[in-house]
């Protein structure tokens, strides 16, 4: 591809400050870093969510293709003014956010992906970013969807974020929640927690390396076996033949 062409192809980014990287104390009593990843750390983020497109539970198989298709187009620079942050607990990797500037004064929030469970990880992360755009890129309002129930409990009913139906949105085109600056300030005390600076050593622990997760969320062992069967709950016999036909293919 000529020079000149990718010039043309590849959007000139506004001079977005940064997110200054914060620590959260999560119920288990881990330490989390939250901060802001580049361009050199995608194709360790893609790794550890290329797998969750296969996870049908919860809405992750969409949501990971979409952050799967975001990510790479920041890599590469084919979306205009996308940032991406990371949250890990020992430097495994905990959750990926993400969103963009679409102007001045307003922005999108992307998506949010946890892969450690039952911490509130994910919403941890998705304030972050909230912070992001209200409180570093000054943004009065931030155009926010849901793909998943949990979704639309953890940021349209904790956040009461506002309709605003008559705007579709980037993900899908569907009709657009927001958070405005009002929204934001009446859920800062409860729902946007964590400390700043984070402490030396467990901010270069984080820059080190972005570990695996050790228990992101898994595809069941057997597709068939999870609709269960009327007198087999368990799924074992269609688990079985399922070997056994597997096998019938490997000896063939
Ligand atoms: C939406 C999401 C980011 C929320 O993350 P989170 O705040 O860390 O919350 P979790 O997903 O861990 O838990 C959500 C609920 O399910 C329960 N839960 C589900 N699976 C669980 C598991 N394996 N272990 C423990 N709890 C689990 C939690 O107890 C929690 O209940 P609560 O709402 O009463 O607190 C996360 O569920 C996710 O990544 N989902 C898939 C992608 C997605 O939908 N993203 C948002 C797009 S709008």
């Amino acid at each position: 591809m000529s020079v000149d062409l990718e010039k043309t192809l590849r959007p000139i980014d506004a001079d977005l400050p940064p997110y200054p990287a914060k620590w959260v104390t999560l119920a288990s009593g881990d330490e989390m870093v939250i901060r802001q990843v580049g361009r050199d750390d995608v194709s360790t983020l893609l790794a550890h969510v290329e797998p969750l497109i296969h996870v049908e539970r919860d809405y992750y198989d969409i949501v990971a293709a979409r952050v799967y298709a975001e990510l790479l187009a920041y890599h590469v620079h084919r979306v205009q003014d996308e940032y991406v942050l990371v949250a890990q607990i020992d430097g495994e990797l905990a959750a990926v956010v993400n969103g963009r500037q679409v102007r001045p004064g307003l922005g999108m929030s992307l998506h949010t992906l946890a892969l450690r469970r039952g911490l509130r990880i994910g919403a941890h992360a998705f304030a972050a970013k909230m912070e992001y755009h209200m409180d570093i890129l000054g943004h009065d309002e931030v155009l926010v969807v849901a793909e998943s129930p949990i979704g639309f409990r953890r940021w349209m009913i904790e956040y009461q974020l506002e309709e605003r139906f008559d705007t579709p949105h980037e993900l899908g085109g569907v009709p657009s929640y927001a958070l405005t600056r009002e929204l934001f300030e009446r859920a800062r005390s409860k729902l946007v927690v964590g400390r700043r600076p984070v402490p030396a050593e467990l901010l270069a622990k984080a820059q080190e390396a972005i570990l695996p997760p050790t228990d992101p969320p898994t595809p069941p062992a057997d597709l068939l076996a999870a609709t269960r069967a009327r007198y087999d709950t368990t799924g074992t016999a269609l688990m079985l033949q399922r070997r056994i036909q597997e096998q019938g293919v490997h000896d063939a």
